[in-house]
Protein backbone atom coordinates (compact mmCIF):
# COMPACT_ATOMS: atom_id res chain seq x y z
CA UNK A 1 0.00 0.00 0.00
CA UNK A 2 1.10 3.54 -0.89
CA UNK A 3 2.42 5.78 1.83
CA UNK A 4 2.44 9.49 -0.96
CA UNK A 5 0.68 11.81 -0.62
CA UNK A 6 -2.39 11.39 -2.73
CA UNK A 7 -2.36 14.39 -4.96
CA UNK A 8 -6.04 15.89 -5.50
CA UNK A 9 -7.20 19.09 -7.55
CA UNK A 10 -11.06 20.36 -7.38
CA UNK A 11 -13.09 21.61 -10.26
CA UNK A 12 -15.44 24.59 -8.57
CA UNK A 13 -15.22 25.97 -4.68
CA UNK A 14 -18.55 26.66 -4.26
CA UNK A 15 -21.58 25.24 -1.65
CA UNK A 16 -19.77 21.50 -1.78
CA UNK A 17 -16.48 22.82 -2.31
CA UNK A 18 -16.10 24.96 0.58
CA UNK A 19 -16.85 21.87 2.81
CA UNK A 20 -14.65 19.39 1.12
CA UNK A 21 -11.83 22.26 2.23
CA UNK A 22 -13.29 22.97 5.36
CA UNK A 23 -13.07 18.54 5.97
CA UNK A 24 -9.60 18.52 4.44
CA UNK A 25 -8.28 20.77 6.73
CA UNK A 26 -9.85 20.16 9.89
CA UNK A 27 -9.14 16.16 9.61
CA UNK A 28 -6.03 15.90 7.85
CA UNK A 29 -4.50 14.43 10.57
CA UNK A 30 -7.49 11.80 11.18
CA UNK A 31 -7.70 10.58 7.83
CA UNK A 32 -4.10 9.99 7.32
CA UNK A 33 -4.19 7.71 10.21
CA UNK A 34 -7.16 6.12 8.52
CA UNK A 35 -5.84 5.65 4.74
CA UNK A 36 -2.12 5.70 5.85
CA UNK A 37 -1.25 8.33 3.71
CA UNK A 38 -2.29 12.02 3.35
CA UNK A 39 -4.38 13.57 1.29
CA UNK A 40 -2.66 16.72 -0.61
CA UNK A 41 -5.22 19.12 -2.23
CA UNK A 42 -2.70 20.93 -4.81
CA UNK A 43 -5.06 23.14 -7.36
CA UNK A 44 -8.24 24.57 -7.28
CA UNK A 45 -9.93 25.47 -10.65
CA UNK A 46 -12.54 28.40 -10.56
CA UNK A 47 -13.87 30.43 -13.51
CA UNK A 48 -12.18 33.72 -14.59
CA UNK A 49 -15.11 35.62 -13.44
CA UNK A 50 -14.68 34.49 -10.32
CA UNK A 51 -11.06 34.31 -9.33
CA UNK A 52 -10.87 37.27 -7.68
CA UNK A 53 -13.86 36.71 -5.33
CA UNK A 54 -12.11 33.49 -4.32
CA UNK A 55 -9.06 34.87 -3.83
CA UNK A 56 -10.45 37.13 -1.18
CA UNK A 57 -13.08 34.73 0.66
CA UNK A 58 -10.24 32.85 2.92
CA UNK A 59 -11.68 29.93 2.14
CA UNK A 60 -8.91 28.31 -0.48
CA UNK A 61 -5.23 29.39 0.28
CA UNK A 62 -5.06 32.11 -2.88
CA UNK A 63 -1.64 29.70 -4.35
CA UNK A 64 -3.95 26.85 -4.87
CA UNK A 65 -6.43 28.69 -7.05
CA UNK A 66 -6.01 29.00 -10.98
CA UNK A 67 -8.56 29.98 -14.16
CA UNK A 68 -6.54 28.44 -15.96
CA UNK A 69 -7.34 24.68 -17.23
CA UNK A 70 -4.05 24.39 -18.32
CA UNK A 71 -1.90 25.26 -15.27
CA UNK A 72 -4.65 22.84 -13.51
CA UNK A 73 -3.92 20.04 -15.71
CA UNK A 74 0.04 20.96 -16.10
CA UNK A 75 1.47 18.46 -13.29
CA UNK A 76 -0.49 15.00 -12.91
CA UNK A 77 -2.69 14.60 -10.24
CA UNK A 78 -3.72 11.38 -8.50
CA UNK A 79 -7.70 12.78 -7.98
CA UNK A 80 -9.51 15.20 -9.58
CA UNK A 81 -12.93 16.00 -7.74
CA UNK A 82 -15.63 17.90 -10.02
CA UNK A 83 -18.17 20.34 -7.59
CA UNK A 84 -18.73 22.92 -10.44
CA UNK A 85 -22.08 21.00 -11.31
CA UNK A 86 -23.51 21.43 -15.19
CA UNK A 87 -22.64 19.38 -18.17
CA UNK A 88 -20.53 21.65 -21.50
CA UNK A 89 -17.52 23.06 -19.69
CA UNK A 90 -17.27 20.81 -16.71
CA UNK A 91 -18.25 17.82 -18.84
CA UNK A 92 -15.22 18.15 -20.68
CA UNK A 93 -12.71 18.96 -18.10
CA UNK A 94 -13.82 15.96 -16.50
CA UNK A 95 -12.89 13.87 -19.93
CA UNK A 96 -9.62 15.44 -19.62
CA UNK A 97 -9.03 14.60 -16.07
CA UNK A 98 -9.96 10.56 -16.86
CA UNK A 99 -8.06 11.29 -20.16
CA UNK A 100 -4.57 12.65 -17.93
CA UNK A 101 -5.42 9.56 -16.10
CA UNK A 102 -7.01 11.08 -13.15
CA UNK A 103 -9.56 8.82 -10.91
CA UNK A 104 -12.47 11.31 -10.79
CA UNK A 105 -14.97 12.18 -7.71
CA UNK A 106 -17.87 13.86 -8.84
CA UNK A 107 -21.44 15.45 -6.90
CA UNK A 108 -22.56 15.89 -10.82
CA UNK A 109 -25.90 13.95 -11.17
CA UNK A 110 -26.47 16.14 -14.28
CA UNK A 111 -23.33 14.83 -16.01
CA UNK A 112 -23.83 11.23 -15.06
CA UNK A 113 -27.52 10.91 -15.53
CA UNK A 114 -27.00 12.04 -19.66
CA UNK A 115 -23.46 11.01 -20.03
CA UNK A 116 -22.49 8.44 -18.46
CA UNK A 117 -22.30 5.48 -20.22
CA UNK A 118 -19.54 7.77 -22.61
CA UNK A 119 -17.72 8.91 -19.25
CA UNK A 120 -17.55 5.28 -17.47
CA UNK A 121 -15.96 3.66 -20.51
CA UNK A 122 -13.64 5.82 -20.96
CA UNK A 123 -12.69 5.56 -17.73
CA UNK A 124 -12.37 2.25 -17.84
CA UNK A 125 -10.01 3.03 -20.68
CA UNK A 126 -7.87 4.79 -18.63
CA UNK A 127 -7.75 2.04 -16.17
CA UNK A 128 -9.08 5.20 -13.43
CA UNK A 129 -12.57 4.68 -12.01
CA UNK A 130 -15.47 7.69 -11.57
CA UNK A 131 -16.75 7.83 -7.86
CA UNK A 132 -20.06 9.54 -7.24
CA UNK A 133 -21.31 9.20 -3.80
CA UNK A 134 -22.14 12.87 -3.38
CA UNK A 135 -24.29 13.03 -6.33
CA UNK A 136 -27.09 11.16 -4.64
CA UNK A 137 -28.70 11.83 -1.44
CA UNK A 138 -25.99 14.03 -0.29
CA UNK A 139 -24.33 13.15 2.94
CA UNK A 140 -26.13 9.37 3.03
CA UNK A 141 -23.95 5.99 1.70
CA UNK A 142 -27.10 5.29 -0.45
CA UNK A 143 -24.65 4.49 -3.43
CA UNK A 144 -21.93 2.33 -1.50
CA UNK A 145 -24.90 0.51 0.17
CA UNK A 146 -26.36 -0.64 -2.89
CA UNK A 147 -22.74 -1.19 -4.60
CA UNK A 148 -21.92 -3.22 -1.90
CA UNK A 149 -23.73 -3.46 1.27
CA UNK A 150 -26.80 -4.97 -0.02
CA UNK A 151 -24.74 -6.68 -2.77
CA UNK A 152 -26.04 -10.12 -1.63
CA UNK A 153 -29.87 -8.97 -2.05
CA UNK A 154 -32.15 -8.84 -5.24
CA UNK A 155 -33.70 -5.44 -5.03
CA UNK A 156 -37.42 -5.38 -5.20
CA UNK A 157 -38.17 -1.90 -5.10
CA UNK A 158 -36.54 1.69 -4.01
CA UNK A 159 -38.50 4.76 -2.54
CA UNK A 160 -36.85 7.94 -1.93
CA UNK A 161 -37.03 11.55 -0.89
CA UNK A 162 -33.81 12.30 -2.72
CA UNK A 163 -34.31 16.19 -3.11
CA UNK A 164 -33.70 18.60 0.12
CA UNK A 165 -34.98 21.51 -1.44
CA UNK A 166 -38.27 19.90 -2.09
CA UNK A 167 -38.90 18.46 0.86
CA UNK A 168 -37.46 21.64 2.73
CA UNK A 169 -40.84 23.66 0.82
CA UNK A 170 -43.08 20.73 1.49
CA UNK A 171 -42.02 20.80 4.95
CA UNK A 172 -42.27 24.17 5.49
CA UNK A 173 -45.47 24.91 3.73
CA UNK A 174 -47.35 22.11 5.68
CA UNK A 175 -46.21 22.25 9.23
CA UNK A 176 -44.97 26.50 9.60
CA UNK A 177 -48.01 27.26 6.98
CA UNK A 178 -45.27 29.19 4.67
CA UNK A 179 -45.55 30.07 1.24
CA UNK A 180 -44.31 27.95 -1.92
CA UNK A 181 -41.83 30.93 -2.84
CA UNK A 182 -40.70 31.64 0.91
CA UNK A 183 -39.81 28.01 1.27
CA UNK A 184 -38.21 28.31 -1.85
CA UNK A 185 -35.82 31.21 -1.20
CA UNK A 186 -34.59 29.80 2.23
CA UNK A 187 -34.10 26.90 0.73
CA UNK A 188 -31.82 28.63 -1.89
CA UNK A 189 -30.23 30.58 1.18
CA UNK A 190 -29.21 27.36 2.72
CA UNK A 191 -27.71 26.14 -0.43
CA UNK A 192 -29.90 22.82 -0.90
CA UNK A 193 -31.13 24.15 -4.12
CA UNK A 194 -29.48 23.82 -7.44
CA UNK A 195 -28.20 26.36 -9.67
CA UNK A 196 -31.61 26.17 -11.86
CA UNK A 197 -34.01 25.66 -8.99
CA UNK A 198 -36.61 24.12 -11.65
CA UNK A 199 -34.45 21.30 -11.48
CA UNK A 200 -35.70 20.86 -8.07
CA UNK A 201 -39.22 21.69 -8.30
CA UNK A 202 -39.73 19.91 -11.59
CA UNK A 203 -39.38 16.92 -10.41
CA UNK A 204 -35.57 16.39 -12.44
CA UNK A 205 -32.78 16.47 -9.61
CA UNK A 206 -34.70 13.75 -8.33
CA UNK A 207 -35.17 12.08 -12.05
CA UNK A 208 -31.57 12.33 -11.82
CA UNK A 209 -31.03 10.43 -8.79
CA UNK A 210 -33.19 7.64 -9.51
CA UNK A 211 -31.83 6.91 -12.71
CA UNK A 212 -28.31 6.71 -10.81
CA UNK A 213 -29.36 4.64 -7.81
CA UNK A 214 -31.84 2.14 -10.05
CA UNK A 215 -29.56 1.40 -12.39
CA UNK A 216 -26.88 -0.55 -9.24
CA UNK A 217 -29.81 -1.52 -7.62
CA UNK A 218 -31.26 -3.41 -10.91
CA UNK A 219 -27.79 -3.64 -12.72
CA UNK A 220 -29.25 -2.46 -15.70
CA UNK A 221 -28.68 1.36 -17.34
CA UNK A 222 -31.73 3.68 -16.98
CA UNK A 223 -32.04 6.55 -18.83
CA UNK A 224 -33.81 9.66 -16.80
CA UNK A 225 -35.38 10.82 -19.91
CA UNK A 226 -37.19 7.66 -19.54
CA UNK A 227 -39.02 8.37 -16.16
CA UNK A 228 -41.93 9.55 -16.09
CA UNK A 229 -40.99 12.65 -13.72
CA UNK A 230 -43.69 15.44 -11.94
CA UNK A 231 -42.75 17.93 -10.02
CA UNK A 232 -43.80 19.67 -6.61
CA UNK A 233 -44.68 23.20 -7.96
CA UNK A 234 -48.25 22.93 -8.53
CA UNK A 235 -49.45 21.30 -5.52
CA UNK A 236 -52.17 22.91 -3.93
CA UNK A 237 -52.69 23.25 -0.13
CA UNK A 238 -56.26 22.06 -0.27
CA UNK A 239 -54.95 18.29 -1.82
CA UNK A 240 -52.35 18.68 1.21
CA UNK A 241 -55.27 19.40 3.74
CA UNK A 242 -57.19 16.59 2.39
CA UNK A 243 -54.69 14.10 2.14
CA UNK A 244 -53.83 14.87 6.03
CA UNK A 245 -57.65 14.76 6.80
CA UNK A 246 -57.80 11.10 5.52
CA UNK A 247 -54.04 10.29 7.25
CA UNK A 248 -51.22 10.96 4.57
CA UNK A 249 -49.03 12.94 4.04
CA UNK A 250 -47.38 14.03 0.67
CA UNK A 251 -43.98 13.56 -0.42
CA UNK A 252 -41.95 13.45 -3.69
CA UNK A 253 -40.83 10.61 -3.83
CA UNK A 254 -38.49 8.52 -6.46
CA UNK A 255 -40.20 4.89 -6.91
CA UNK A 256 -38.64 2.21 -8.64
CA UNK A 257 -40.13 -1.18 -8.86
CA UNK A 258 -39.64 -4.82 -9.77
CA UNK A 259 -42.41 -6.85 -9.58
CA UNK A 260 -41.26 -9.87 -11.04
CA UNK A 261 -37.30 -10.94 -10.72
CA UNK A 262 -36.09 -10.06 -14.46
CA UNK A 263 -39.46 -8.03 -14.79
CA UNK A 264 -39.77 -4.60 -16.37
CA UNK A 265 -39.16 -1.78 -13.94
CA UNK A 266 -41.91 1.43 -12.98
CA UNK A 267 -40.19 4.43 -12.90
CA UNK A 268 -41.72 7.19 -11.56
CA UNK A 269 -40.93 10.50 -9.91
CA UNK A 270 -43.94 12.33 -8.53
CA UNK A 271 -45.45 13.67 -5.29
CA UNK A 272 -47.31 11.08 -3.26
CA UNK A 273 -49.75 10.18 -0.49
CA UNK A 274 -48.17 8.39 2.27
CA UNK A 275 -49.41 6.95 5.04
CA UNK A 276 -48.39 9.17 8.18
CA UNK A 277 -47.34 6.09 10.11
CA UNK A 278 -44.74 5.15 7.07
CA UNK A 279 -41.25 6.04 8.35
CA UNK A 280 -41.03 8.02 5.23
CA UNK A 281 -43.63 10.34 6.17
CA UNK A 282 -41.37 10.95 9.62
CA UNK A 283 -39.09 12.66 7.00
CA UNK A 284 -38.61 16.50 7.29
CA UNK A 285 -36.75 19.38 6.29
CA UNK A 286 -33.91 19.24 4.11
CA UNK A 287 -33.74 15.13 5.41
CA UNK A 288 -33.75 12.62 2.68
CA UNK A 289 -34.21 8.68 3.11
CA UNK A 290 -34.00 6.15 0.75
CA UNK A 291 -36.24 2.90 1.47
CA UNK A 292 -34.58 -0.31 -0.15
CA UNK A 293 -37.00 -3.31 -0.31
CA UNK A 294 -34.67 -6.60 -1.16
CA UNK A 295 -35.52 -10.33 -0.93
CA UNK A 296 -32.84 -11.38 2.19
CA UNK A 297 -32.61 -8.38 4.02
CA UNK A 298 -36.21 -7.45 4.08
CA UNK A 299 -36.96 -3.79 3.91
CA UNK A 300 -33.43 -1.47 4.63
CA UNK A 301 -34.22 2.50 5.46
CA UNK A 302 -31.38 5.26 4.15
CA UNK A 303 -32.17 8.67 6.42
CA UNK A 304 -30.06 11.38 6.91
CA UNK A 305 -28.93 15.03 5.16
CA UNK A 306 -29.51 15.21 1.45
CA UNK A 307 -28.12 18.40 0.94
CA UNK A 308 -25.72 21.06 2.14
CA UNK A 309 -22.06 21.95 2.24
CA UNK A 310 -20.73 19.62 5.32
CA UNK A 311 -23.17 16.69 4.40
CA UNK A 312 -22.31 16.74 0.77
CA UNK A 313 -18.72 17.28 1.37
CA UNK A 314 -18.83 14.20 3.68
CA UNK A 315 -19.66 11.76 0.73
CA UNK A 316 -17.03 13.54 -1.52
CA UNK A 317 -14.33 13.02 0.99
CA UNK A 318 -15.35 9.01 1.70
CA UNK A 319 -15.11 8.84 -2.00
CA UNK A 320 -11.39 10.32 -1.97
CA UNK A 321 -10.71 8.30 1.23
CA UNK A 322 -11.72 5.14 -0.54
CA UNK A 323 -9.76 6.13 -3.89
CA UNK A 324 -6.68 7.20 -1.08
CA UNK A 325 -6.70 2.95 0.22
CA UNK A 326 -7.46 1.66 -3.50
CA UNK A 327 -10.44 0.56 -2.39
CA UNK A 328 -12.64 1.81 -4.93
CA UNK A 329 -10.64 1.51 -8.15
CA UNK A 330 -10.32 -2.41 -7.01
CA UNK A 331 -14.09 -2.52 -6.96
CA UNK A 332 -14.49 -0.22 -9.47
CA UNK A 333 -12.33 -2.73 -12.22
CA UNK A 334 -14.54 -5.37 -10.80
CA UNK A 335 -17.78 -4.25 -10.74
CA UNK A 336 -20.33 -4.46 -13.67
CA UNK A 337 -22.76 -2.21 -12.88
CA UNK A 338 -21.77 0.98 -13.93
CA UNK A 339 -23.80 1.92 -17.08
CA UNK A 340 -21.15 1.35 -19.57
CA UNK A 341 -21.19 -2.65 -18.91
CA UNK A 342 -25.09 -2.90 -18.45
CA UNK A 343 -27.86 -3.34 -20.91
CA UNK A 344 -30.89 -0.54 -21.23
CA UNK A 345 -33.41 -1.57 -18.41
CA UNK A 346 -37.03 -2.63 -19.55
CA UNK A 347 -39.13 -0.05 -18.42
CA UNK A 348 -43.18 -0.15 -17.85
CA UNK A 349 -44.09 2.19 -19.59
CA UNK A 350 -46.72 4.22 -17.17
CA UNK A 351 -50.22 3.86 -18.36
CA UNK A 352 -49.32 0.26 -17.08
CA UNK A 353 -48.11 1.23 -14.02
CA UNK A 354 -50.39 -0.02 -11.07
CA UNK A 355 -50.70 1.55 -7.95
CA UNK A 356 -53.25 3.48 -6.30
CA UNK A 357 -54.99 7.16 -6.68
CA UNK A 358 -56.26 10.27 -5.33
CA UNK A 359 -58.54 12.03 -6.66
CA UNK A 360 -59.96 15.07 -5.85
CA UNK A 361 -63.18 15.82 -7.86
CA UNK A 362 -64.90 19.39 -7.75
CA UNK A 363 -68.51 18.18 -7.98
CA UNK A 364 -71.38 19.22 -8.56
CA UNK A 365 -73.70 19.58 -5.79
CA UNK A 366 -77.02 17.75 -6.89
CA UNK A 367 -78.69 14.69 -6.70
CA UNK A 368 -76.94 11.76 -9.08
CA UNK A 369 -73.00 13.23 -9.06
CA UNK A 370 -71.45 10.95 -6.86
CA UNK A 371 -73.57 7.58 -8.72
CA UNK A 372 -72.45 9.26 -12.28
CA UNK A 373 -69.14 9.30 -10.88
CA UNK A 374 -68.78 5.87 -9.68
CA UNK A 375 -70.86 4.59 -12.40
CA UNK A 376 -67.77 5.46 -14.77
CA UNK A 377 -65.58 4.33 -12.27
CA UNK A 378 -66.99 1.34 -11.74
CA UNK A 379 -66.95 1.00 -15.72
CA UNK A 380 -63.27 1.13 -15.65
CA UNK A 381 -62.80 -1.20 -13.00
CA UNK A 382 -61.53 1.30 -10.44
CA UNK A 383 -62.06 0.36 -6.81
CA UNK A 384 -62.70 2.94 -4.73
CA UNK A 385 -60.92 2.63 -0.85
CA UNK A 386 -62.34 6.04 0.61
CA UNK A 387 -65.06 8.68 -0.12
CA UNK A 388 -64.97 12.09 1.49
CA UNK A 389 -66.95 15.16 1.18
CA UNK A 390 -67.91 18.52 3.79
CA UNK A 391 -70.64 20.51 3.44
CA UNK A 392 -68.98 23.20 1.65
CA UNK A 393 -70.34 24.18 -1.68
CA UNK A 394 -68.82 27.15 -3.60
CA UNK A 395 -70.86 28.09 -5.93
CA UNK A 396 -72.63 24.60 -6.30
CA UNK A 397 -69.21 22.66 -6.50
CA UNK A 398 -68.18 21.03 -3.76
CA UNK A 399 -64.71 19.23 -3.12
CA UNK A 400 -65.12 15.27 -3.24
CA UNK A 401 -62.11 13.21 -2.73
CA UNK A 402 -62.16 9.18 -3.54
CA UNK A 403 -59.28 7.47 -2.48
CA UNK A 404 -58.72 3.95 -5.34
CA UNK A 405 -57.53 0.28 -4.62
CA UNK A 406 -54.55 -0.86 -6.82
CA UNK A 407 -55.21 -0.19 -10.55
CA UNK A 408 -53.49 0.52 -13.97
CA UNK A 409 -53.17 4.06 -13.93
CA UNK A 410 -54.72 4.11 -17.98
CA UNK A 411 -57.63 3.23 -16.23
CA UNK A 412 -57.95 6.25 -14.02
CA UNK A 413 -56.91 8.29 -16.55
CA UNK A 414 -59.42 7.16 -18.95
CA UNK A 415 -62.25 7.64 -16.47
CA UNK A 416 -60.96 10.68 -15.73
CA UNK A 417 -61.22 12.14 -18.90
CA UNK A 418 -64.65 10.67 -19.41
CA UNK A 419 -65.65 12.30 -16.43
CA UNK A 420 -64.45 15.83 -18.13
CA UNK A 421 -67.06 15.55 -20.80
CA UNK A 422 -70.04 15.06 -18.28
CA UNK A 423 -71.75 18.03 -16.53
CA UNK A 424 -70.75 17.05 -13.59
CA UNK A 425 -67.28 18.41 -12.20
CA UNK A 426 -65.39 21.52 -12.70
CA UNK A 427 -62.02 22.74 -13.56
CA UNK A 428 -59.18 20.02 -13.14
CA UNK A 429 -59.25 16.97 -11.01
CA UNK A 430 -56.54 16.44 -8.78
CA UNK A 431 -55.03 12.94 -9.44
CA UNK A 432 -52.17 12.11 -6.91
CA UNK A 433 -50.69 8.71 -6.57
CA UNK A 434 -50.95 6.95 -2.99
CA UNK A 435 -47.51 4.87 -1.77
CA UNK A 436 -48.23 1.69 0.50
CA UNK A 437 -44.25 1.77 1.71
CA UNK A 438 -42.71 -0.57 4.19
CA UNK A 439 -43.36 0.26 7.69
P1 LIG B 1 -22.45 26.01 -6.31
O1 LIG B 1 -22.55 26.49 -4.92
O2 LIG B 1 -23.15 26.76 -7.38
O3 LIG B 1 -20.89 25.91 -6.66
C1 LIG B 1 -20.43 25.53 -7.91
C2 LIG B 1 -19.12 26.27 -8.14
O4 LIG B 1 -18.54 25.76 -9.32
C3 LIG B 1 -19.31 27.77 -8.32
O5 LIG B 1 -18.43 28.42 -7.46
C4 LIG B 1 -18.99 27.99 -9.77
O6 LIG B 1 -18.31 29.16 -10.04
C5 LIG B 1 -18.05 26.85 -10.07
N1 LIG B 1 -17.98 26.51 -11.48
C6 LIG B 1 -18.99 26.37 -12.37
N2 LIG B 1 -18.51 26.06 -13.58
C7 LIG B 1 -17.17 26.02 -13.47
C8 LIG B 1 -16.11 25.77 -14.36
N3 LIG B 1 -16.34 25.52 -15.65
N4 LIG B 1 -14.85 25.81 -13.91
C9 LIG B 1 -14.59 26.08 -12.60
N5 LIG B 1 -15.56 26.33 -11.68
C10 LIG B 1 -16.83 26.30 -12.13
O7 LIG B 1 -22.93 24.51 -6.43
P2 LIG B 1 -22.90 23.38 -5.32
O8 LIG B 1 -24.14 23.45 -4.53
O9 LIG B 1 -21.60 23.40 -4.62
O10 LIG B 1 -23.03 22.07 -6.23
C11 LIG B 1 -21.93 21.56 -6.93
C12 LIG B 1 -22.30 20.18 -7.47
O11 LIG B 1 -22.66 19.35 -6.38
C13 LIG B 1 -23.49 20.15 -8.42
O12 LIG B 1 -23.28 19.16 -9.37
C14 LIG B 1 -24.65 19.76 -7.52
O13 LIG B 1 -25.69 19.11 -8.21
C15 LIG B 1 -23.94 18.80 -6.60
N6 LIG B 1 -24.57 18.61 -5.30
C16 LIG B 1 -24.85 19.69 -4.53
C17 LIG B 1 -25.42 19.50 -3.28
C18 LIG B 1 -25.76 20.64 -2.39
O14 LIG B 1 -26.35 20.41 -1.34
N7 LIG B 1 -25.42 21.88 -2.73
C19 LIG B 1 -25.66 18.20 -2.84
C20 LIG B 1 -25.33 17.11 -3.66
C21 LIG B 1 -24.78 17.34 -4.89
P3 LIG B 1 -18.89 30.63 -9.90
O15 LIG B 1 -18.55 31.00 -8.49
O16 LIG B 1 -18.12 31.37 -10.93
O17 LIG B 1 -20.35 30.56 -10.19
N1 LIG C 1 -30.46 20.35 -5.03
C1 LIG C 1 -30.26 19.09 -4.41
C2 LIG C 1 -31.33 18.90 -3.33
C3 LIG C 1 -28.89 19.00 -3.81
O1 LIG C 1 -32.03 19.85 -3.00
O2 LIG C 1 -31.46 17.79 -2.84
C4 LIG C 1 -28.54 17.60 -3.42
O3 LIG C 1 -28.34 16.81 -4.54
Amino acid sequence: LSSKPLTVGMIGCGTVGRGVVRLLCEHATLYQQRVGRPLDLRRVLVRPQSLQRHMEADVVDPALLTDDPDAFFAQPLDVVIEVAGGRGAVSRLVYRALEAGAHVVTANKALLASEGPELFAVARKHNVSISFEASCGGGIPCVTTLLSGLMANRVRGLYGILNGTCNYILTEMIDRGKTYEQALSEAQAHGYAEADPTMDVGGHDTSQKLALLAALAFGVRVEETRIACRGIDDIALSDVRAGLELGYDIKLLGIAEQREPDGPLSLSVEPCFIDHRALLAQVKGPFNALSVVTDGAGHVLLYGQGAGELPTASSVVSDLLNLASNMYPTQFAAMRLTPDCTQPARILEEPRQIGRYYLRFNAMDRPGTIASLTGVLGEGQISLSAVSQHEEAIDQFVPLVMLTHDTPRANVQAALDRIAELDITTGQTTLLRIVDLPC
